[in-house]
């Protein structure tokens, strides 16, 4: 069973690639390396530069790799930038994906697992998400990966298809220091980014109803998310499924909690300003992971601190790197 990573030279991406590896499952990444890092897909690992709108290079590495399933990760996925680009999100995200599904069909290719996102839940009105919750992105970026589930369940309606989407919720942390989040787009990078540019933190609204004034969210290490991503491929390997499936430790973490554990890991005692609330940020909510767990027998394994640790250390890695 060889399956084909679709954005496999990126952060997450070559973490699926190293838990695949690991689990003695062949892969074969295709990547635009518009984002991606090529020196991030190891060299026994095939590699295909393309986009995956194009069918025919597609169509061509599918059959010249025997590819029976597909995981789907290469998306833009910076919610702020969908906002100010709509269509280039829905171009890329949903039309991309939709050429990339075509081509799958025509190839015989019958599983595909799709790395959706908690950001299909908006603001949800529960603190703890089940795949039940209701659906309201609030952003073009949680759309286009709403979307992308509607094409799967549609798909598999009118053609012969395994799929499982995974919604992921706050990713951090690194499995090796060359493969850190280089993108300053999330918390935990931006925090280390301030400090070591000695500016202090920021800290988006310290009024919301919880239990410290600050946001909660769910943080996943990328090496456990990964993990997932090995668990649900052998699922579709085994049975016809249609599933999807919330991807988080099961436990809300304020953004004090996060400071406080970025302190105790990099020895540095900074202090946070208090800025104005982002707009759309959900005050509050975590995943229920009962159903992977359950399903797929899968549960996070590594805590907050290995997060920052990993991540503190592929920061520093790359600064010495860069010296
Ligand atoms: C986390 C919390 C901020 C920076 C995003 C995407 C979501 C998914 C995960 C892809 C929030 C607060 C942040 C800072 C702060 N991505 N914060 N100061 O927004 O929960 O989710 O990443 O699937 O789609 O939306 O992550 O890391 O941006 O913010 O106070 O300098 O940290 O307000 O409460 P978010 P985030």
């Amino acid at each position: 069973m060889t399956w084909m990573l679709t954005g496999g030279a990126g952060y997450i991406g070559a973490h699926i690639v190293a838990a695949f590896q690991r689990a003695g499952v062949p892969v074969v990444v295709l990547d635009d390396l518009s984002t991606g890092i090529r020196d991030n897909v190891p060299d026994e690992v095939p590699f295909v530069q393309a986009s995956i709108a194009d069918p025919a290079v597609v169509g061509a590495a599918l059959r010249g790799h025997g590819v029976t399933g597909v995981l789907h990760l290469a998306a833009k996925k910076a919610v702020g930038e969908s906002v100010a680009r709509p269509l280039h999100y829905w171009d890329e995200n949903v039309a991309g994906m939709r050429s990339l599904l075509q081509t799958c069909v025509d190839a015989g290719v019958d599983r595909v697992l799709f790395s959706s996102s908690a950001a299909v839940y908006g603001n949800p009105p529960v603190d703890r998400v089940t795949e039940d919750t209701a659906t309201a992105p609030m952003s073009p970026y949680g759309e286009t990966k709403l979307a992308g589930e509607w094409m799967l369940r549609d798909l598999a309606v009118a053609a012969p298809l395994r799929w499982a989407a995974l919604r992921y919720f706050n990713v951090a942390g690194s499995g090796a220091p060359e493969l850190g989040d280089r993108s300053v787009a999330n918390l935990i990078p931006m925090t280390f980014e301030a400090i070591t540019a000695g500016r202090n933190p920021q800290l988006f609204g310290d009024d919301y109803d919880t239990r410290d004034g600050s946001c909660v969210r769910d943080y996943i290490h990328v090496v456990d998310l990964a993990e997932a991503h090995v668990a649900a491929a052998q699922r579709l390997d085994a049975e016809d499924t249609g599933e999807i499936y919330n991807v988080g430790r099961g436990e809300g973490v304020t953004v004090k909690e996060v400071f406080d554990t970025v302190r105790g890991v990099t020895g540095q005692d900074f202090v946070y300003d208090v800025a104005a609330r982002r707009p759309g940020d959900p005050a509050a909510y975590f995943a229920d992971p009962a159903k992977i767990r359950s399903q797929l027998g899968w549960a996070a394994r590594l805590h907050l601190a290995d997060m920052v640790r990993t991540a503190w250390d592929s920061w520093q890695s790359r600064a010495l790197g860069a010296s």
